[in-house]
């Protein structure tokens, strides 16, 4: 689905946006940079306004110069121009709030009413979940809540399944769960949303989409940063919250779900709870085996050296958090019984990468080079970033007389940069903004979902909270723990970067 005007008509979508939090760290990096790029494109309803909401002092022409100055530092010169710029910024306003006095929610009631329209009031507290509470009953006492009215929240919801229950309930005594937007921003990046178009546009994956034909799958999500300044945040999450249980967890319903009866929020959400329920009970055994945590040490990144997690800047040297997660997991069900899903992600890798392979199995008989038996298989490799796109390893005749029937590898690839080069692949938060503007959920996270998610990751969060032995150490700029590499070994198998085939 490509972002433009012909697939969201921009009339008829006008919105009120109560963004807390507004000078905050999402809100800077991401929220101000996407919805000027919605402006920008013509895909924000002229009567759209948006009211920033921070505890700093400050007044809305204060505010219009801060936003202009994230602008500045958040976007290319050739993303950005003074026209646009300026029409943005005529649509902010500025209030100051305590957001725990409910009385300084009179402020957005006050805001709401100043001008006349339809407009459904989106809420989007880019703030700490323990604050969604207080804001969703400070909006509720003063009034501004209507019943078009919705909230979009941020991972991650809570710090396990208690505690998800706990803010979940929050909303829900506020908002009814079509009108909660829980955004997993992976689930607004371009190629995420291909993965469904691959899967459920082409027979030639559709049929092939099962434990006949595929013998294993890897994903991998990779980041070269290492916890880049947020060691409170962190040290208190780990690898396993930060990123499995949302981000890795996501992308596995999607290679794994069945395909939904149509492209609604429930029919997509319905499919990908049942895989998450298949993920079944980890045993002892599986625990110790299966899993392999990792925290790095000092390493070098992209040729610079790089302190371990315990020197980052505030640490604590004792810390057994996890900065790596590398795990095999089996969908309990007829489409893949018995096909193994390696997932593997970490701060302080070589590289930013976030991979999806799908191994297929090999054919049932081999007629060529027994000396080429190891080259049988293709593997269809999915890019999420970077340089987004799509390869299909093929087995051809190598060619030239001398070389008989010899195979080779060879990759068939599409690269959305190349073959679509007139097209911007929009920050997915862009996407995930104007779904909430047209009041679309399919690519948002419901409830049972993250609870499903939480149920199962707290498994592994049990097992590690009984452990003395503090995770494996791996070299920044490695590729995790050895641990992690013999997870696949000991299945013969191996990571793909280390297949050869790159
Ligand atoms: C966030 C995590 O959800 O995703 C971060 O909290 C991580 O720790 C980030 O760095 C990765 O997102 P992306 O889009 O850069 O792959």
């Amino acid at each position: 689905m490509t972002l433009t005007r012909d697939t969201y008509s921009d009339a008829g979508h006008a919105v009120d946006l109560a963004l807390f939090g507004a000078l905050g760290d999402l809100a800077r990096g991401k929220l101000w940079p996407a919805l000027y790029q919605l402006d920008r494109q013509g895909l924000l309803d002229p009567a759209t306004r948006i009211l920033a909401l921070s505890h700093h002092d400050g007044d809305t022409t204060v505010l219009r110069e801060r936003v202009a100055g994230f602008l500045e530092a958040g976007l290319k010169e050739d993303e950005r121009d003074a026209e646009s710029c300026n029409r943005f910024l005529d649509r902010l306003a500025y209030r100051v709030i305590d957001f725990t006095r409910s009385a300084d929610y009179a402020a957005v009631a006050e805001w709401r009413r100043a001008e006349q329209g339809e407009r459904p009031l989106v809420v989007y507290p880019a703030v700490g979940a323990r604050l969604y509470g207080a804001i969703c009953a400070g909006l509720a006492q003063s009034d501004s809540l209507g019943e078009r009215d919705r909230i979009v929240v941020e991972k991650p919801v809570g710090h396990d399944l208690a505690s998800s229950r706990a803010v979940n309930d929050a909303l829900g005594a506020v908002f009814p769960e079509s009108r909660i937007y829980r955004i997993d921003h992976y689930l607004g990046k371009e190629t995420v949303q291909n993965l469904m178009a691959l899967r459920f546009a082409n027979p030639l994956f559709g049929n092939q989409w099962n434990q006949s034909h595929i013998s294993h799958v890897e994903i991998t999500v990779a980041e070269e940063v290492g916890i880049a300044g947020r060691w409170s945040y962190f040290d208190r999450a780990g690898q396993l919250r930060d990123m499995v249980q949302n981000h890795l967890l996501q992308l596995l319903c999607l290679v794994a779900m069945d395909p939904p009866s149509s492209l609604d929020a429930d029919a997509i959400r319905d499919e990908k709870v049942k895989v998450l329920k298949t993920l079944g009970p980890l045993t002892p055994e599986a625990l110790a085996r299966n899993v392999v945590r990792g925290q790095y040490r000092a390493g070098t990144c992209n040729g610079r050296p790089v302190p371990g997690y315990r020197e980052e800047a505030g640490a604590d040297s004792d810390s057994h958090t996890e900065t790596f997660v590398a795990l095999k997991t089996e969908v309990a069900n007829w489409r893949w019984a018995g096909v193994p899903f390696y997932l593997r992600t970490g701060k302080r890798l070589p590289q930013k990468l976030s991979r999806i392979v799908i191994h297929f199995r090999r054919q049932p008989h081999y007629i060529f080079d027994p000396d080429q038996r190891c080259l049988a298989s293709n593997k269809l490799i999915i890019r999420l970033q970077p340089d987004e796109g799509i390869a299909l390893q093929v087995l051809t005749k190598d060619s030239g007389l001398e070389k008989g029937m010899r195979l080779r590898t060879g990759p068939l690839h599409l690269d959305f940069n190349s073959a679509f080069p007139e097209a911007r692949i929009p920050d997915a938060y862009e996407r995930l903004l104007l779904e909430v503007m047209k009041g679309r959920q399919s690519l948002f996270v419901r409830r049972d979902e993250v609870e499903h998610a939480w149920r199962w990751c707290e498994q592994l969060l049990d097992h590690w909270q009984n452990l003395d032995t503090p995770p494996g150490r791996y070299p920044a700029g490695s590729w995790g723990p050895v641990a992690s590499a013999a997870l696949m070994t000991r299945d013969g198998r191996s990571w793909y970067e280390e297949s050869g085939d790159e």
